[in-house]
């Protein structure tokens, strides 16, 4: 058997003909540049993450990187944000000239810490400098936001969500991206809302910064060809965004299913007897986790990754080198044992496959494999 990662063809298989039906009617209107497509589904994910504003972006790293601009981030700035995220959310802040500041995880969700940011930004200064707090909602599950908006609000910074990987995702029944000034999407193909290549939003309620998004994204233009502020060639192609717009109807589903996923693979390894050996994710009580990636914890996890590949069956690690310890970032000053939890987690976490299409037999086989490693 194999079993790899992810398998996009699957799903494609599901929906191949209204996707091809849409795309062609999108060719054969050739607007290609925002227009319709794009504005349905920035309404729709309004609507589904329940905010005022949605506007697409060419990526989850350009939603970061011009949410931050809308904020006016620069050389000198600070932002505060978790070691153990994907590279963009602190390369953003560094294309901007700012600095990112980091702050350790909680080691059961892997989400930034609220007590360790807490104390982060009673001793960071100057504290006029820190211009936003960015938490990630890592793997799709979201962070502790109320304990982080209290802090933010302690220090009057805006809170940008990271919410690349958790479309969807609830916190006290309070959807991801809905909770911060803004919020942050990728539809980068892996993720549970993935496009033909990438894309990205950025939602808010706050009316002003959905208008700067939407001038930064189209070169700080307003009106067209007079330009007030700086800003990039940043647009969601009306291409990704019609067929984004299809994928979001089956969104909730394809959800669901991994959510079964998971719950069936925590029995069949509680059943396999390997509870002692692999932790599972935790999933906190007020959270609503859309399962991006399932990720369990486990000693010698480079050498059961290498059994499982050679068993055919795929994994990946996210992520093997907190941003801290990246060669990118040594001259910030950080060194090993600056963040322990993130440093732990980056040498023991390994993500398991989860997406809707995989099948029982195949969750059982990965099991079997696992027990054979562990009984080896
Ligand atoms: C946590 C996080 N932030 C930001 C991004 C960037 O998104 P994109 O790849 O769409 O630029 C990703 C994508 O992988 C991510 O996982």
């Amino acid at each position: 058997m194999r079993v790899p990662l992810l398998d996009l063809k699957a799903q494609y298989n599901t929906i191949r003909e209204e996707i091809q039906n849409t795309v062609t009617d999108l060719f054969e209107s050739q607007m290609f540049i925002l227009g319709a497509a794009v504005k349905d589904l920035e309404a729709a994910v309004a609507k589904y993450s329940n905010v005022k504003f949605a506007v697409g972006v060419a990526s989850g790293t350009d939603a970061l990187l011009i949410s931050l601009m809308a904020l006016k981030t620069g050389a000198g700035d600070y932002v505060v944000t978790t070691p153990y995220t994907f590279f963009a959310t602190a390369g953003s802040v560094s294309r901007l000239g700012a600095t990112p500041v980091f702050v350790d995880i909680e080691p059961d969700t892997y989400n930034i810490s609220p007590e360790r940011l807490s104390e982060c930004l009673d001793h960071l200064q100057p504290q006029e400098k820190i211009k936003a707090i960015i938490p990630v909602h890592l793997y799709g599950q979201c962070a502790d936001m109320d304990p982080i908006l209290a802090t933010a609000r302690r220090y009057g910074v805006p809170v940008i969500e990271d919410a690349a990987q958790a479309i969807g995702s609830r916190y006290k029944n309070r959807v991801a991206g809905s909770m911060g000034d803004g919020g942050c999407f990728s539809f980068f193909p892996s993720k549970n809302l993935g496009g033909f290549g990438d894309g990205g939003m950025v939602t808010t309620d706050n009316e002003e910064l959905a208008h700067m998004v939407g001038i930064l994204r189209v070169h700080g233009s307003e009106p067209k060809y007079y330009h007030k502020v700086i800003g990039c060639n940043s647009r969601l192609d009306a291409l990704q965004a019609a067929v984004l717009s299809v994928k979001l109807k089956y969104l909730d589903s394809w959800t669901e299913a991994r959510r079964k996923n998971a719950d069936y693979y925590r029995r069949i390894f509680r059943e396999a007897g390997l509870a002692d050996v692999i932790k599972l994710p935790t999933v906190r009580e007020e959270n609503h986790h859309i399962y991006n990636q399932f990720v369990i914890r486990v000693e010698e996890r480079d050498a059961l990754r290498d059994f499982l590949t050679s068993q055919e069956i795929g994994t990946e690690i996210y992520y093997p080198v907190p941003l801290h310890l990246q060669e990118c970032y040594s001259t910030l000053g950080y060194k090993e044992g600056n963040f322990p939890e993130s440093e732990k987690a980056a040498r023991e976490t390994l993500a398991l496959p989860i997406y809707a299409e995989l099948s029982t037999a195949q969750q059982d086989y990965i099991a079997d494999k696992i027990t054979e490693f562990y009984r080896r």
